[in-house]
């Protein structure tokens, strides 16, 4: 029996919310799998179906529509209470400011800000009821550092890190944790394709720490969780960029214009 009895996953077709879906199936937790291709997501179901729980359903979803979630949630709940929401939908655009089209900042919202804000809104007062639940929210650790390429990813995943440490202390009273996750660079098709657009000064930046995996980056992640964590940096050398970054600021500053 899992400790997690029922688990919501949105963008959980491919990478890190995929690996997440395989290690709750092999616990045994009841999956809702959430994106918005539908052949990519049927896929994903059947490998997870593998892992272990029979019960994993898919749904259809635009995660940055409110009025779609708030029906997709509703249709999960009466299946019984949300347990854990896992919030790992995203895309990763990147290049100069200048080049890029103006529609990719508000994509990089909707996709990596507003695809966890409805689902956590979704299911926050039904967790505030229970007295208890999760909400697990994939932000990145280029939502502390704003660096050269990222004009349109940094600023939707700081605003996403800030909500979340809002709404954890918001919901802590009520028994309702929230886990901040903030990986750097982990092995998925996300990072495959931002790779082909990133400026070349971000990859000498970045250049030097080898990705981790998406298994990994699940595993830590959902440790985490269940130990009640409210911050988690996946990765050894991600762990210590977030802690240099958090104590000298001023000097990952002067490191990063050095190093361009
Ligand atoms: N990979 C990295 O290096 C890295 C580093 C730091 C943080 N992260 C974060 O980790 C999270 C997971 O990323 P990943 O690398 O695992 O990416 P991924 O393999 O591309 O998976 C992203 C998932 O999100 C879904 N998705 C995207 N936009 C959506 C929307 N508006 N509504 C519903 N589903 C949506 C995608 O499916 P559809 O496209 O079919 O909707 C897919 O299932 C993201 O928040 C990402 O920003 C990743």
């Amino acid at each position: 029996m899992s400790d997690f009895a029922h688990a919501v996953i949105i963008g959980g077709s491919s990478g890190i919310g995929l690996e997440i879906a395989r290690l709750l199936a092999a616990a045994g937790t009841d999956i809702l799998l959430v994106a918005r291709n539908g052949d990519r997501l049927r896929d994903a179901a059947e490998a997870v179906r593998r892992c272990g729980t029979a019960n994993v359903d898919i749904a259809v979803c635009d995660a940055s529509d409110p009025d779609a979630v708030s029906a997709l949630v509703e249709t999960a709940r009466r299946r019984g209470p949300i347990d854990l929401l896992v919030c790992s939908a995203g895309s990763a655009a990147a290049g100069y400011f200048d080049a890029m089209a103006p529609r990719s900042f508000s994509d990089s919202m909707a996709n990596n800000y507003a695809s966890a804000l409805w689902p956590a809104l979704a299911v926050a007062r039904q967790m505030k009821m229970r007295g208890r639940g999760t909400i697990a929210v994939i932000s990145s650790l280029a939502g502390e550092r704003g660096l050269i390429g990222y004009t349109a990813y940094a600023p939707a995943k700081a605003a996403l890190s800030r909500f979340a440490e809002a709404l954890a202390h918001e919901l802590k009273p009520h028994g309702v944790r929230i886990c901040l996750a903030m990986p750097g660079d982990v092995e998925t098709p996300l990072l495959a394709e931002e790779i082909k657009t990133r400026p070349p000064e971000t990859t000498k930046i970045t250049g030097g720490s080898k990705p981790i995996s998406a298994a990994q980056a699940a595993r830590e992640i959902l440790a985490a969780a269940r130990k009640g964590r409210r911050v988690v940096v996946p990765g050894r050398s991600s762990r210590w960029l977030y802690r240099i970054n958090r104590a000298a600021p001023w000097l990952v500053a002067w490191a990063i214009d050095r190093l361009r």
